[in-house]
């Protein structure tokens, strides 16, 4: 593996790449990178380094975003394979005939989506700054939100908005029950419960913090407490004791695992330095209008929370 990471970051030099990594990312993938984060924290590095290339590991959607974010940067996703299947629940053909269902709405995306998707629609959002968002927006129209049926509903119960919610999930977040949640608590009565909020609302009413994976690592990385049970991709346990090492974890499910996140590999990291390979490129009409919807993303919400 040594031998593995010095070619890595021999051609990493060489090619001036940054490299981002997800927080379910694989331990070691987290190790090597040069940033790690949540969708938005990587959205933001993308949007602001200086490097040539920008190796991003993690799922198309992240890479997709991170091309839209930089189109005279090379970007590159290690295994094209890796998408999320959240994004895919919804096309824009579908989300067109929404829209003509409901011609008054903003329509306001997860950042768990396609391209397309993001060219059709006004907003995009991360889990870190849905409520912020959708706040923001004027009372008196109706807002369409895709496509993650969980986040949607926990924001609209946040914010009092009725919101349009298409019924996308993510498998790896609604696999924690409520009865792993009750079973945690039992067994570690004094635990801090968090969870994303791409779970379920029974899961979620029973967590303290619904949070991004960001604000976890926010939370914990300031936090007294001594033991968090964490409802969300299990990765981000080594992310979590590496920002605090005093405190324990313990998943909230072991079954809460993202096979699209795990296929990154330092092989495939190393292949694609070495061959200029498993490029993402988004066509430019489609990234012209997706740039829209995530310039709020990006300056809005950093404004907002002083990101
Ligand atoms: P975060 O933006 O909270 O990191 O979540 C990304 C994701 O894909 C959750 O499943
Ligand atoms: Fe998509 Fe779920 Fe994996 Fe996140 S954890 S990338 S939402 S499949």
């Amino acid at each position: 593996m040594k031998d593995l990471i010095e070619k890595i970051q021999r051609l990493r030099s060489e090619r001036n790449a940054v490299i981002l990594a997800h927080n379910y990312q694989p331990a070691e993938i987290q190790d090597l990178a040069d940033f790690t984060g949540d969708s938005l924290g990587l959205s933001i590095q993308a949007s602001k380094t200086d490097a040539d290339l920008i190796l991003f590991c993690g799922v198309r959607f992240m890479a997709e975003t991170a091309a839209i974010l930089c189109p005279d940067k090379v970007v590159l996703l290690p295994d094209l394979d890796a998408g999320c299947p959240m994004a895919d629940m919804i096309t824009a053909d579908q989300l067109q005939q929404l829209k003509a269902q409901h011609p008054e709405a903003i329509v306001v995306c997860y950042v768990n989506s396609t391209a397309d998707v993001k060219a059709e629609s006004d907003y995009c959002c991360t889990s870190a700054n849905a409520i912020d968002l959708v706040r923001s927006l004027p009372l008196d129209r109706p807002i369409i939100f895709v496509p993650d049926q969980n986040l949607g509903q926990h924001t609209a119960q946040q914010t009092g908005r009725q919101l349009i919610l298409w019924p996308g999930y993510c498998r790896s977040h609604v696999v924690i029950t409520e009865q792993d949640i009750k079973d945690a608590r039992a067994r570690y009565p004094d635990a801090v419960v968090m969870v994303h909020p791409e779970c379920t609302q029974p899961v979620r009413q029973l967590a303290d913090h619904v949070l991004s994976t960001g604000q976890m690592l926010r939370l914990v990385k300031d936090g007294a407490a001594k033991t968090y049970i964490v409802g969300t991709e299990t990765g981000i346990i080594h992310a979590l004791k590496k920002i605090n090492p005093s405190a324990h974890y313990i998943p909230a499910s072991q079954r809460a695992v993202c096979p699209n996140m795990k296929r990154i590999t330092l092989d495939k990291i190393l292949w694609a330095l070495e061959d200029m390979a498993c490029r993402i490129s988004v066509p430019v009409d489609i990234a012209v209008r997706a740039r829209r919807s995530l310039d709020w993303m990006i300056k809005g919400s950093q404004v907002t929370k002083g990101r």
